[in-house]
């Protein structure tokens, strides 16, 4: 039953809690607009936070971010997941870290070491339908690990 323990062993290493759940963040909340994440790293937590909700409408804007580093990323790779009200509508992937491409700074960080990340971020949305949408985020290196995963939520009402 060696392989068996094994399994045992790595849960209980990564799930030292099966119950945990981290707390809810908000990122910001304006008139119409809110912005919510959670981590969904069993491991890890991880703070994030943009000046104003609406920044996010803009091509470019700032964004803070911190996090010590489980694993380390010699090779990072984002995948993405789009549900608004409810319909499950996009599946995206992307390489964010290679060896011979280390597009961001971050890129090639070691485990345990802090990364914190203070700068502009490009997405491109110009309007947010009113909706509400779920993004789940996760980024897993060469070894398929986890070095991080984040479910968030954006709400946007309709102005009253
Ligand atoms: C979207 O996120 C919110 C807040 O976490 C949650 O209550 C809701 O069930 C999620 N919707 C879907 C379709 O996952």
């Amino acid at each position: 039953m060696k392989i068996f323990n094994a399994a045992i062993f790595i849960l209980v290493l990564f799930y030292p809690n099966l119950s945990t759940e981290w707390p809810t963040h908000t990122v910001c909340k304006e008139n119409n607009l809110e912005i919510y994440y959670k981590s969904c790293d069993p491991v890890q937590d991880f703070a994030l936070s943009i000046d104003r909700c609406s920044a996010i409408l803009t091509n470019t804007f700032n964004i803070r971010a911190a996090m010590v580093l489980r694993h380390s990323i010699k090779e990072l790779f984002l995948s993405l997941n789009l549900i608004i009200n409810g319909k499950s509508l996009l599946g995206y992937k992307q390489t964010l870290c290679e060896p011979k491409n280390p597009r961001f700074i971050f890129c090639g960080v070691k485990k345990g070491e802090h990364i914190y990340y203070e700068g502009p971020v490009t997405l491109g949305i110009h309007e947010i339908p009113e909706g509400e949408y779920n993004i789940s985020l996760r980024l897993h290196n060469e070894d398929r690990l986890t070095v991080a995963c984040a479910d968030f939520t954006i709400k946007n009402k309709a102005k009253k």
